[in-house]
């Protein structure tokens, strides 16, 4: 059985691992469907080029650059993550087009974020809520870090509901996509991960109230690519 603990000393050190062929993978398994979801979430925020944003569960920094080149974009990014060596292929990425002085990596825990509250504009998760070990909290931490009238961007997988479309996914995700992604990575635990960890997350409705409870309103659930992704929603009153 897939072993789904999410304890920070198994999650960082997974993506440590896979880091160097992180991006290549991500585009090769979505066939490059992973950027509009990217654009889309920054999109959604309604930047006017004055926010501060923060980029949770950074990782590889593609969201953190992708709002840095959005027009408007934010005047300020900082992107988050526990894994070092994802950052370090991000920083790579920021000297390459000159966005490291606009873009700021720091490694760190969603969980505790480093920075003080109501200090950012916007916050963007890509991925990232489904690896942490109680997503309530780390939406209590966003809400916490966002001034008031700051909005949220998350991007997670979900299982979709059309029985067509849910077998498609389920044979591609089960079957198709850990082989790739062992071949590729040459890491055995991390592929068998992914779909795991999907199964396991929230629905799209559970976690819509999870962003309730954690305080925030005009929570929204937009299914993308037939219900695949799911891109939540919301402001901080
Ligand atoms: C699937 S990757 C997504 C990376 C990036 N957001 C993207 O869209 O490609 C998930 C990232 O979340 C990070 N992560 C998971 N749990 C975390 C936590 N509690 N604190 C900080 N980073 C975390 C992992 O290290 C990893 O880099």
């Amino acid at each position: 059985m897939t072993d789904l603990s999410k304890s920070p000393a198994r999650i960082a050190p997974m993506f440590d691992a896979i880091a160097g062929s992180y991006d290549r993978l991500n585009h090769l398994l979505s066939a490059g469907i992973d950027r509009r979801w990217r654009r889309n979430a920054i999109v959604s925020l309604r930047l006017t080029g004055t926010e501060r944003l923060l980029d949770l569960c950074t990782g590889t920094a593609d969201v953190a650059i992708a709002a840095a080149e959005a027009r408007p974009g934010p005047v300020r990014v900082l992107g988050v993550d526990f894994a070092g060596a994802m950052l370090q292929v991000g920083l790579r990425k920021l000297l390459a087009r000159n966005l490291d002085t606009r873009i700021t990596l720091v490694r760190g825990d969603a969980t505790r974020i480093p920075v003080a509250g109501q200090s950012v504009d916007a916050v963007t998760v890509a991925f990232g809520i489904r690896n942490v070990e109680s997503p309530a909290a780390v939406c209590a931490e966003i809400h916490r870090v966002l001034a008031p009238g700051g909005r949220v961007a998350i991007l997670e997988f979900a299982v979709p509901t059309t029985p067509v479309v849910r077998g498609a996914y389920l044979w591609y995700f089960n079957r198709v996509l850990p082989r790739i992604g062992r071949m590729i990575s040459r890491h055995h635990a991390a592929y068998g991960y992914l779909p795991a960890s999907v199964g396991a997350f929230a629905s799209p409705g559970e976690f819509v109230k999870i962003l309730r409870q954690s305080g925030f309103v005009e929570i929204d659930a937009a299914p993308q690519t037939l219900g695949i992704v799911h891109l939540y929603t919301a402001r901080r009153l």
